[in-house]
């Protein structure tokens, strides 16, 4: 089975082709092309511009994939409706409904979390030998989801079964760590930059709060950490290099350390067989260090899987991965009656 695969819920236009065969998962195509350097003008993303870059680089990227024009090498199309920006989301949907329609193939829809978290069991090609992933022995599992728009715990009981443990009360991680980017005057995203910039900074150097650490639910909050840092830096400005990458690494522990501490919790109250780490944030490579440290302490048993460092973003592959599932499942849809949906 070959699908054709396709993401723009937000500011990254992504095309892939996927394979399944004999119960094994291939990337044969993964292109991105990514509009960060536009919206980084504007400080964060711009939907209405994010929907013309789709529209222009969309159609190129399906060329590239050199499927053939009639569709007859594909076996089905998969998108996501969402969530994510309904003008963006738009631009994929209308596209993935007409190619299906036409080549008379089933349409398959993926919630956008459902990719990043079939991310994880995406083969990684920075690694010669995989396990033998999307076996049945990775479940139950507790899924640590954190994106720029999510940051969700949840336990997997197998394909397709969910359940959402905890979810953040406010602002995403990602979008904490852009807003405080901002703070911090670094460029969008602040993510990536603030990752970085804490490589040379003391993480202990300022105690910023850890919110919701302590409280028995699976949930999160970072607004209050992110006004933390607002309020402190209003009463000590930024006063060399030195003292930014101090207070990027001190904000990254903190959020880290509350991830972190999270998910260990639910862990030790499930014993899942495997622990995993998917979305954007998950490249955060302290947030990588610390989990795996704290995970061979407290749950040696439960074997760690995190997203491969190229599919952390926003990419058509894990949507593919997921749809694989999806369409073995049967749930295709209508793509007369399929439409984007931003939650
Ligand atoms: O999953 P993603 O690509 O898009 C959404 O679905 O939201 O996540 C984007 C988020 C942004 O907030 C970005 O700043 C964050 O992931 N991000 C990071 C890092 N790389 C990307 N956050 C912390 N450390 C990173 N290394
Ligand atoms: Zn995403």
């Amino acid at each position: 089975m070959r699908l054709l695969a396709i993401e723009t819920s937000c500011d990254e236009t992504s095309v892939a082709v996927v394979r399944w065969d004999n119960g094994r998962l291939f990337v044969e195509k993964n292109f991105v092309a990514s509009q960060i350097k536009e919206h980084a003008l504007y400080g964060g993303v711009v939907r209405e511009v994010a929907a013309r870059r789709h529209v222009d680089a969309l159609y190129p990227l399906i060329r590239a994939t050199e499927i053939a024009p009639d569709g007859s090498d594909i076996t089905a199309v998969a998108v996501t409706p969402g969530p994510g920006l309904i003008p963006a989301l738009r631009i994929g949907v209308e596209a993935a409904k007409t190619l299906a329609w036409a080549w008379k193939q089933p349409l398959i829809p993926v919630h956008h979390m459902e990719g990043h978290l079939y991310s994880v069991f995406l083969p990684d090609p920075s690694v010669p030998s995989e396990p033998e992933l999307l076996a049945d022995s990775w479940f139950p599992a507790v899924c640590l989801s954190v994106s720029g728009g999510h940051t969700e715990l949840l336990v997997i009981h197998g394909h397709g079964m969910y359940e959402r443990a905890g979810n953040t009360r406010d602002d995403a991680a990602g979008e904490a760590f852009d807003k405080v980017g901002q703070l911090l005057g670094l460029p969008y995203p602040g993510g990536p930059k603030i990752s970085l910039l804490a490589t040379r900074g003391n993480p202990n150097a300022i105690p910023f709060p850890r919110p919701m650490i302590k409280s028995e639910n699976d949930d999160f909050s970072f607004s209050g950490l992110k006004t933390a840092v607002a309020v402190y830096l209003r009463s000590h400005p930024i006063r060399s290099e030195q003292n930014r990458a101090d207070i990027a690494a001190s904000f990254q522990e903190a959020a880290v350390d509350v991830l972190v501490t999270k998910t260990i919790r639910l862990a030790q109250k499930i014993h899942p067989a495997s622990v995993l780490l998917c979305g954007g944030v998950s490249a955060n490579t302290r947030l990588r260090e610390v989990l795996l440290t704290r995970l061979r302490e407290s749950i040696p048993k439960s074997i760690p899987r995190f997203a491969p460092l190229i599919y952390t973003g926003d990419n058509a592959a894990m949507i593919g991965a997921a749809g694989v599932f999806r369409f073995l499942r049967g749930e295709t849809a209508d793509p007369l009656t399929l439409v984007a949906d931003p939650n």
